[in-house]
């Protein structure tokens, strides 16, 4: 078998598509990562050929990560390129058993490094794999216009963004009880960036980039695909009205609240009046 008939890295080709069709990735913006669960770890390393990359300290430690393997995007590489040349788009990427140094083990055929923002995924793996138990795999960062212009529009405040969110569309109070957490304008592919999202992640599964993008978890792609399309969609509804004049109504505290009770989550209720 070879890496690219895995259903994990067929996985991250479908993402890269629906994101660049979605209008999400300019340029070489975005990346995502995907841990690797043990059998899939275990599959890929039978369709290994490549020697291994040599260690490169990734200037963090996260211990509840050593010996974890990770699908990522390449540093620079497009996802509108990702569908046509797989193996220099993606790579797969192992940690050593301490969870602060990683090596390649596949991919960036072209050359290169992985993801800029490597060290704020794995942060965020290393923060979310505790909060869930184990259960989140995907770290996904996007840049859709419509919550980037909310950021340039609303007091950066966690509250502020979420509750404009689920006022917005019905979906989103259902897809996100918890709210998205936000941090403000910093630079691109920083550390500083990643751990202001880590605080986040403790607490939630999204977090807005002011002036830049969303950062979105989940257990599998799917999940955390679906949950960076709604907060976008919510966020395009909000523009939309306001670029019409503003709302005449909203959606109200009391029915937000009747949503989450409808379907049976939690909302964050220190967000509502
Ligand atoms: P990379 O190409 O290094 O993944 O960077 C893209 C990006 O969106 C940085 O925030
Ligand atoms: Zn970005």
């Amino acid at each position: 078998m070879m890496m690219t008939e895995l259903p994990a890295v067929q996985g991250m080709v479908r993402l890269c598509e629906d994101g660049w069709l979605q209008g999400w990735h300019e340029r070489n913006g975005g990346n995502v990562t995907y841990r690797l669960t043990r059998e899939e770890q275990e599959a890929a390393i039978s369709c290994l050929a490549q020697p291994s990359g040599p260690w490169t300290p990734l200037g963090i430690s996260a211990p509840n990560l050593g010996g974890e393997w990770f699908l990522a995007t390449g540093s620079g590489k497009y996802f509108r390129n990702v569908p046509l040349d797989p193996v220099d788009a993606l790579c797969l990427v192992e940690l050593n058993d301490a969870g602060d140094c990683w090596r390649l083990r596949w991919g960036l055929s072209g050359g290169g490094k992985p993801t800029s923002e490597l060290a704020a995924h794995l942060i965020n793996h290393s923060v979310r794999k505790e909060a869930t138990g184990g259960a989140c795999r995907v770290m996904y960062h996007a840049h859709p216009a419509h919550i980037v212009a909310m950021s340039f529009l609303l007091p950066l405040t966690d509250r502020e963004i979420s509750r404009a969110l689920w006022q917005s569309e019905t979906e989103a109070p259902m897809v996100f009880p918890g709210g998205v957490g936000v941090v403000g304008c910093m630079v691109p592919g920083s550390i500083e960036l990643a751990w202001a999202s880590s605080e986040k992640m403790k607490e939630y599964d999204a977090v807005v980039w002011a002036h830049h993008g969303l950062f979105c978890s989940g257990p599998d792609l799917d999940t955390a695909f679906g949950l960076m399309h709604t907060v976008e969609k919510a966020a395009q509804v909000w523009t939309l009205v306001r670029s019409c004049g503003g709302a005449r109504q909203l959606i109200t505290d009391d029915e937000i609240r009747a949503i989450a009770e409808g379907c049976g989550v939690q909302i964050r209720e220190e967000f509502l009046q």
